[in-house]
């Protein structure tokens, strides 16, 4: 194999992938995602668009303040104001980057912006020129770039360079592009605009016809030199590009792309891990590289191969990516040393105190299960880590009763303080739907149930069952998270979690608006 060319790997999880619906991140959680997006080796976080809300600018300024190492980007329309804020948001970064973007297609030139190709060129410069004035790392994307007509596409470019634009980046924004036109239109910019060795080109796919991975490469393969993606696809309706999808196809495939990154690939799992724990989000268990059957080989025919030869079924290796090897991990005698080893193996970073809670929730689960496995581990370890630092509400016990054709009822004790609070009724359509009322009742929050799964942690029927909801309170979205082996356990549990959010909040809220003297700060990211 020749030399591998670099391609740069642009994460915009923070951005792309959380203005989607249901992905909303809160500042802290923005904050571990961008030390994840690190510890992986990305050479550029896009992390908000500092102009949509004042949280989207905090998240920025905090992220850009925070990491080294890495270039911070921020997102800008071509005006003055959003460029101003972009600035003043990613100005303490070490390396930071103003990405401008403004449409160019017939389409969006005529509905939307009501501009002349003319005003659009003058525009795009503008635009960039005033990102310089700021930082000399300023990157152009002509929104809607793949159904832009070619040879206004290149103009633009070729403006935006000549105006100092040193990366271009070529969206697909409506996911249309297929991969041959991807690749054709890269080389058509490649060979017809005559400044544009004086750039790097990027390409940021959407998946809307499942083809964003596909069209990414077909632009490196032409050319582009960085490729927009997001840590399991996440984005705007379909997503964006997948970043562990693109990453393996060129580093499994290098022999012909001729083309490196610098990913560290056994972070891919623990990443996508993180993602979908803080957002909600689920990773289908089928998705290439990070889901949960990604390596899993059933066909007995192809398991008697693998066992000869593992390349006979296998084209990547699954710790390569972050798989751990084994999976039956620990039981009732294993102590606390190798609990954090497996954690750490695992991909989670542990503080002293949090490896003391997960020990004794490990304890007591090897007390009902025998063998504790990965996912066991992940659903204890991700409740700890993510649950309310200071909870208001807790369950103290509860008891439930139904059946056929027999009305459920439950008996729930709840802890505030030192303070028990008991609710004995007798109402819903079953025993969630009782659990529900009874914790309403104590708390005095009433939440409209929005999305509500229970799903298991691991094989076997007396796996811990975890359950995730997505309950409204007030017109903001809260999450919630709990597990238990027991799933009306786990349920209540994830109520009380997000309930606990509800009431921090409000506390925050509370705070905020006694402290500023110009009223209450606009919450502008309910999702906690
Ligand atoms: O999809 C798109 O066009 C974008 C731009 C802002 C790059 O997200
Ligand atoms: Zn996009």
């Amino acid at each position: 194999m020749g030399e591998l060319r670099m391609i740069k790997i642009f994460d915009t999880t923070l951005r792309d992938g959380e203005q989607s619906p249901g992905c909303s991140m809160n500042l802290q959680e923005k904050l571990e995602v961008a030390q994840a997006l690190v510890d992986l080796n990305v050479d550029i976080i896009e992390a908000g668009f500092p102009i949509a809300s004042p949280g989207d600018f905090e998240a920025v300024r905090q992220i850009a303040s925070t990491f080294r190492g890495v270039t911070i980007c921020g997102l800008a329309r071509c005006n003055d104001q959003d460029i101003d804020r972009a600035w003043e948001a990613l100005k303490h970064a070490e390396s930071p980057r103003i990405h401008v973007f403004l449409a160019t297609s017939a389409i969006h030139r005529q509905f939307k912006l009501k501009m002349t190709r003319e005003e659009i060129l003058e525009r795009a410069v503008r635009g960039v020129e005033r990102a310089l004035s700021y930082c000399d790392d300023v990157e152009f994307s002509p929104e809607d770039a793949a159904r832009t007509e070619r040879d206004f596409l290149a103009e633009v470019v070729e403006a935006a360079i000549r105006a100092g634009a040193t990366t271009i980046n070529i969206p697909d924004t409506v996911g249309y592009a297929v991969p041959k036109q991807m690749g054709e239109t890269i080389a058509f910019l490649m060979n017809s605009v005559p400044n544009i060795d004086r750039a790097t080109i990027s390409v940021h796919c959407h998946n809307d016809l499942g083809l964003a991975v596909a069209n990414s490469l077909a632009a490196i393969e032409n050319g582009a030199g960085q490729v927009e993606c997001t840590i399991n696809g996440i984005g705007e309706r379909a997503g964006n590009c997948a970043l562990e999808e693109v990453v393996m196809a060129l580093r499994t495939r290098a022999d012909y792309y001729q083309c490196a990154t610098r990913i560290n690939t056994r972070r891919l799992v623990p990443t996508s891990r993180l993602v979908s724990t803080i957002t909600g989000v689920a990773v289908q268990r089928n998705k290439a590289i990070v889901g949960r059957n990604a390596f899993a080989h059933e066909a007995g025919i192809h398991q008697d191969g693998l066992l000869k030869e593992r390349t006979t079924y296998e084209i990547m290796r699954p710790e390569d990516v972050g798989w751990s090897k084994t999976d039956l991990v620990l039981g009732k005698h294993s102590g606390r040393a190798a609990l954090a080893d497996r954690a750490r193996a695992l991909g989670y970073r542990l503080t002293g105190e949090q490896l003391q809670r997960v020990f004794e929730q490990f304890k007591l689960l090897a007390d009902k299960k025998k063998e504790i496995y990965d996912g066991d581990l992940v659903a204890l370890i991700e409740n700890q880590i993510r649950s309310v630092p200071h909870e208001e509400w807790s369950l103290v016990s509860f008891r439930v009763s139904s059946g056929t054709n027999e009305s459920p009822s439950i008996r729930l004790t709840l802890r505030r303080g030192q303070q028990h609070f008991t609710e004995e009724c007798s109402m819903g359509d079953g025993p969630i739907d009782a659990a529900f009322w009874a914790v309403e009742r104590i708390t005095g929050v009433p939440v409209v149930c929005k999305d509500f799964h229970v799903r298991s942690a691991t094989i076997g029927r007396d796996a811990q069952g975890e359950a995730t909801l997505e309950v409204e309170h007030e017109g903001d979205t809260y999450r919630g998270r709990g597990v238990s082996t027991d799933t009306v356990e786990a349920t209540i549990k994830a109520l009380l979690d997000a309930i606990n959010r509800i009431v921090l909040t409000k506390k925050d809220a509370a705070t905020t608006s006694a402290t500023t003297s110009d009223g209450p700060v606009q919450a502008t990211n309910a999702i906690q």
